[in-house]
């Protein structure tokens, strides 16, 4: 059975970082077909669990950045606007495509990269079931990154990774999905149930001890640092183990193409109409 990683027999892959989140709503299903539109080669996304059990793609802890929820009468009296405090119903009425027009967050409404045209497809972006996106990813037969959200100290904490396993197995995506998470017991808990799906180790700030040890003993495919603490010298030694190494969030093109050189397979980026458009696509 083909691995994820067969699929990137070379370096410099595009990861469309929440689908090309600098030309639409991060996470919502416009960012994603933005992402395959402009020749990205995979998908990254943010996962988490509803108050009633459903996958869905949502980056924060809090609605307030990405939804309309602060102007929604119905929503004022809660005391938690927290993605695993609601049902999948009342997610559905939150608009999560307009705040992007407001706060312009990448400056592409300003500059016109986002063309008014998409007005209005923006303003309806929802927040999409992970169901749904995966049955996208089959149909495109695309690749996507699952970073499953810390959810420690939420009701979604003991049966988030279950769920993703089953429904990753259910939609018949075991080859185009790569699970990641800064919870390293998450990747563990996936290997336990699923030993084929390949995961990923997310870190920021600073690197494990031991982190060759480290990262054979979680059995990880991949190591995903943040570029900021990451140099060549530590990409080539993970190389040399068969571990491949990923980065984000890289904005920067110089940066990009130094790990890429350093022999980083895929890179994360907000930016991935530019990373494609430089060629650093293989
Ligand atoms: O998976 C890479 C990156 O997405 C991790 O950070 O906060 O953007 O989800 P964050
Ligand atoms: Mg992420």
């Amino acid at each position: 059975m083909r691995s994820f990683f067969d699929q990137f027999p070379s370096v410099g892959y595009v990861c469309a970082h929440r689908g090309a989140r600098s030309i639409a709503p991060e996470n919502t299903h416009m960012a994603l077909d933005k992402a395959r539109q402009c020749g990205a080669d995979l998908l990254e996304i943010d996962v988490q669990l509803s108050a009633d059990g459903e996958l869905v793609l949502f980056h924060d802890r809090t609605f307030e950045r990405t939804t309309d929820i602060a102007t929604l009468s119905e929503f004022s009296s809660r005391t938690s606007w927290d993605p695993t405090k609601l049902t999948f119903s009342e997610l559905e009425q939150l608009d999560a495509g307009s705040w992007f027009l407001q706060a312009d967050p990448f400056g592409t409404i300003a500059s016109g990269e986002v063309s008014p045209n998409e007005f209005s497809l923006v303003k309806q972006q929802k927040i999409p079931l992970l169901r749904d996106v995966l049955n996208d990813c089959r149909q495109y037969n695309f690749p996507v990154n699952i970073e499953i959200k810390d959810q420690m100290g939420t009701s979604a904490d003991g049966d988030i990774v279950g769920k993703v396993v089953d429904l990753i197995k259910a939609t018949d995506t075991e080859q185009l999905v790569l699970v990641s998470s800064f919870n390293h017991d998450y990747l563990r808990q996936v290997k336990k149930l699923n030993p084929f799906l390949g995961t990923a180790a997310l870190v920021e700030n600073s690197h494990p001890e031991d982190l060759l040890d480290y990262l054979a003993d979680l059995g990880v495919a991949a190591y995903h640092p943040d570029q900021q603490i990451t140099d060549d010298v530590l990409i080539k030694q993970l190389k040399d183990l068969g571990i491949r190494v990923n980065l984000w969030t890289v904005n920067d093109l110089e940066r990009a193409q130094y790990f890429i050189d350093a022999g980083a397979t895929f890179i994360c980026t907000d930016w991935p109409q530019r990373l494609v458009e430089r060629g650093h696509s293989p």
